[in-house]
């Protein structure tokens, strides 16, 4: 009887936990722009880590910025499952453009490599059922040097909004004094929300501030839909661990504010290309999912390896990513070279990812409690635990009491879903 009595209590009490999971983690974040788009972060494709600036469609008629380019990525996009998992903006970056405004003062793009402008691009994109982004810059010039939009973000957005354009990507290079960043930030979000069109707006705001001083990110997220906040990645580990490294020691700054509406950008996912090994293309989507980043390849579809494109369209961890809750993860600790990172999801369950960042030696083992996630809350009184990766396997029950004992390549990642019962 007693025995029975404790046990009823003891249910009272981890019911009573799962309740507060329930109202904390249903608490919203800050106000977000109110456009109604990127509810969960964006995904799709966008050129520029993988193909960059490359003009010379004479010499290199396959891989400069071209419309053939972007035609042929969405061809793809529709055909190989990308669009199916959920990839759907096909996004231009710098190099698009003439290098002179048109006898209107509108922005052109280069006649010879996009003969049919972009509103043929964009026809031809939305006829694949997918959307296209475009790119230009707060500021007098884009990074690459082409005309800035610095006292012509109204002609800009219409300019966009009349072409059918789905996202804007706006960078930050070129801007003579942090007020006028700040104001052109603005101004072009307005701009773009009076078009009546709905436009992703992908700022580059905060990048571009912490040199002179910190981000006010609700501000930014009144604005933006999503925000880079540190450097361009490069296709090597070196870059994705500083993205980690940097998100990680920000993460009191910038996790809250990321919800439905706006997301933190740690830039392009470089899975599918040169520099990263395998492990570090698993370290690289396991802990996109967990910090509910965009997900915007940049990669040739036309030449990826099979190994990849199941990392990149592996549907538990897009799920993960793109989890209604829409909290983003932050990570819970670094002991001895292994990070463990953690991420509420809908219906009570959690994310879980344990990153090796030691770089000699070979597989190690990591055993943690389980009593340690969540807050306590993950794993209350039960749950059901799934490795997602580096592959899929059912790992079973686990109680609150109990130690799950992982093993983790150098540079890799396991990534695992706690479900409650
Ligand atoms: C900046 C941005 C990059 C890319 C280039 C283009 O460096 O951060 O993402 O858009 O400009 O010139």
């Amino acid at each position: 009887m007693m025995k029975l009595k404790s046990r009823v209590q003891q249910q009272g009490f981890l019911l009573a936990l799962r309740f507060l999971a329930v109202v904390l983690w249903s608490f919203p974040g800050a106000r977000a722009l109110d456009n109604g788009l990127a509810i969960t972060p964006t995904m799709g494709w966008l050129h520029w880590e993988r193909f960059m600036c490359n003009l010379d469609c004479q010499e290199e008629p396959d891989s400069c910025i071209s419309e053939k380019l972007f035609m042929q990525m969405a061809e793809l996009m529709e055909s190989d499952g990308w669009k199916d998992v959920g990839y759907e903006y096909l996004c231009i970056d710098d190099c698009w453009m003439a290098p002179e405004r048109d006898s209107n003062g509108r922005l052109q793009a280069d006649p010879k490599r996009f003969p049919s402008g972009i509103r043929g691009l964009a026809d031809y994109v939305h006829s694949k059922g997918l959307k296209l982004g475009i790119y230009a810059d707060v500021g007098n010039k884009t990074c690459a040097g082409f005309p800035g939009s610095f006292g012509h973000y109204d002609i800009d957005a219409k300019t966009f909004a009349d072409w059918g354009v789905d996202l804007l990507k706006f960078d930050g290079c070129y801007c003579d004094s942090v007020e006028h960043l700040e104001k052109g930030y603005k101004r072009m979000s307005l701009a773009l929300n009076r078009t009546g069109r709905s436009i992703v707006y992908s700022c580059e705001w905060p990048l571009y501030m912490w040199p002179f001083r910190k981000p006010n990110y609700t501000e930014i997220r009144q604005y933006c839909n999503h925000w880079r906040n540190f450097e361009d990645v490069y296709d090597s580990w070196q870059s994705v661990k500083s993205i980690l490294a940097w998100t990680s020691s920000n993460q009191k700054r910038i996790v809250d504010v990321a919800g439905p509406g706006g997301w933190n950008d740690p830039d392009m996912l470089v899975i599918g290309n040169f520099g990263l090994s395998w492990d570090q293309q698993v370290t690289q989507m396991a802990l996109w999912a967990i910090m509910a980043a965009p997900l915007l390849m940049s990669n040739d579809l036309r030449h990826i390896s099979p190994q990849a494109k199941a990392l990149l369209q592996d549907k538990d961890v897009i799920a993960i990513n793109q989890d209604p809750l829409g909290k983003q993860g932050y990570r819970l600790r670094k002991e001895d070279n292994i990070e463990v990172w953690e991420r509420p999801l809908s219906d009570l369950a959690w994310a879980v990812a344990m990153v090796n960042l030691q770089e000699i030696g070979g597989p190690r083992f990591h055993t943690i409690s389980i009593a340690s996630l969540g807050q306590g809350l993950a794993c209350i009184p039960d749950c059901m635990i799934t490795q997602l990766l580096p592959e899929k396997k059912k790992l079973g029950f686990y109680q609150w009491t109990s130690d799950l004992k992982t093993k983790i390549n150098p540079t890799g990642t396991v990534l695992l879903r706690l479900a409650a019962t």
